[in-house]
């Protein structure tokens, strides 16, 4: 079948999760290819409450590229779409079109058109890192749509960071780093995977959803605002970062969570002081963010050693680590006292990777 004969489509659908740093990246030194000036380390969460699922489709009968998010149609006119499709397009290999045996040859891709639809089954833009799903989600459907096979390690990984740095971390599973890298290319500045999920499965992961709305600074905008006003960014990038990351990877390494959780605070609350201290200040907690983390502070004051771990990307709503399921089933008993369903500070939903800790404490 030529292009001129029946029309065909062809689609592929992916789902890529989320992912939550603990040592977070905050700040570019290049703006265009999306280099970081610091390293960062994330977790990547369960995909089952925090996801992309995004279907890309190429036809012959298409006139443009185009893209809808969460059944909205919204621009791929950005910079980050175009680079990511042009950079998935180069790479792109012969297809067969699996219905009618026709091969869509490799040169092919670059005047076909691509339709994108994706959804998040968590709030977009609220501080969960959607963007992060979002693009690993379209570079690995893109991937599988235009069978593009990955020549060296992390190359998709690079090509997610041109869609939004945090999504080149959710490619991997488990406990994941972004080397910032050397390179003015950007060749380096990719994601590998520190260790497995299964090597720490004791972690409990709960994450309190404060307010799903959309925040009033976007973290690309707020960054750049922050690396040309914040003398604080400029030291934690420097001098407290590069310490940071090496401690971090250390404690997951052995399993060591009261400096896991030393780290994965002083971290969230560095980050946040340097929003702060950006002309004209970003403020992305709220009362009850802060209510979270008093909480948080005084059981593991209380306890003698850390319980308990939080972290805030750039949103009110909290991520957080317990020791294990007991103290898991724990918090979840605590939030649900200090923050009954119905308060004024209640949480629209709480998401956690492990059933058997919702039925311990009888929430559903
Ligand atoms: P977040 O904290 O959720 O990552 P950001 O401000 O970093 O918020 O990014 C939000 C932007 O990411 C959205 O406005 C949209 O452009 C993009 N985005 C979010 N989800 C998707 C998706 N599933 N597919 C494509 N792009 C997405
Ligand atoms: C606070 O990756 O969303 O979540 O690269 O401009 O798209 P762009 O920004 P993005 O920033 C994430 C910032 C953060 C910390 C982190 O995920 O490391
Ligand atoms: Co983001």
């Amino acid at each position: 079948m030529g292009r001129e004969g029946e029309p065909w489509v062809v689609m592929k659908t992916a789902r890529a999760p989320s992912n939550i740093a603990v040592i977070k990246y905050w700040g570019k030194r290049d703006e265009k290819l999306i280099l970081p000036i610091n390293s960062s380390i994330s977790v990547t969460l369960d995909p089952e409450h925090l996801s992309a699922t995004t279907t890309v489709a190429a036809s012959p009968a298409f006139h443009s590229d185009r893209l809808w998010l969460n059944g909205k149609e919204v621009s791929v006119e950005g910079e980050r779409y175009k680079n990511c499709l042009r950079e998935m397009r180069a790479r792109a290999t012969d297809v067969e079109v699996e219905s009618t045996g026709r091969v869509i040859k490799k040169e092919e891709w670059s005047s076909l058109h691509i339709h994108i639809a994706s959804e998040n089954n968590f709030p977009t833009a609220a501080g969960l890192a959607s963007s992060a799903a979002g693009f690993a989600c379209l570079v690995y459907a893109l991937a599988q749509l235009m069978g593009v096979k990955e020549n060296y390690e992390g190359e998709l990984s690079a090509i997610a960071r041109l869609g939004s740095g945090s999504a080149c971390r959710s490619l991997l599973g488990g406990f994941v780093k972004w080397n910032m890298g050397q390179e003015a290319d950007g060749r380096d500045s990719i994601a590998t995977q520190l260790a497995e999920h299964s090597h720490w499965d004791d972690l409990v992961i709960i994450i309190a959803v404060v307010s799903s709305r959309q925040k009033e600074t976007s973290s690309t905008s707020g960054m750049q605002e922050s690396v040309r006003t914040s003398p604080l960014l400029k030291f934690r990038a420097e001098e407290v970062v590069p310490k940071r990351i090496e401690q971090m990877e250390k404690a997951i390494k052995s399993m060591d969570f009261a400096e896991f959780a030393k780290i994965t605070c002083a971290d969230s609350n560095q980050f946040h002081a340097t929003c702060l201290d950006t002309s004209p200040p970003i403020f992305y907690l709220n009362d009850t963010s802060r209510r979270l983390i008093g909480l948080v502070e005084r059981w593991n004051r209380h306890a003698g050693e850390p319980q308990v771990a939080y972290t805030f990307d750039a949103g009110p709503n909290a991520v957080m680590f317990a020791r294990n399921k007991e103290v898991g089933a724990e918090l979840l008993k605590r939030l649900l006292y200090q923050f009954p369903p119905s308060s004024d500070a209640d949480f629209s939903r709480y998401v956690i990777g492990d059933q058997s800790i919702l039925e311990s404490t009888g929430v559903t």
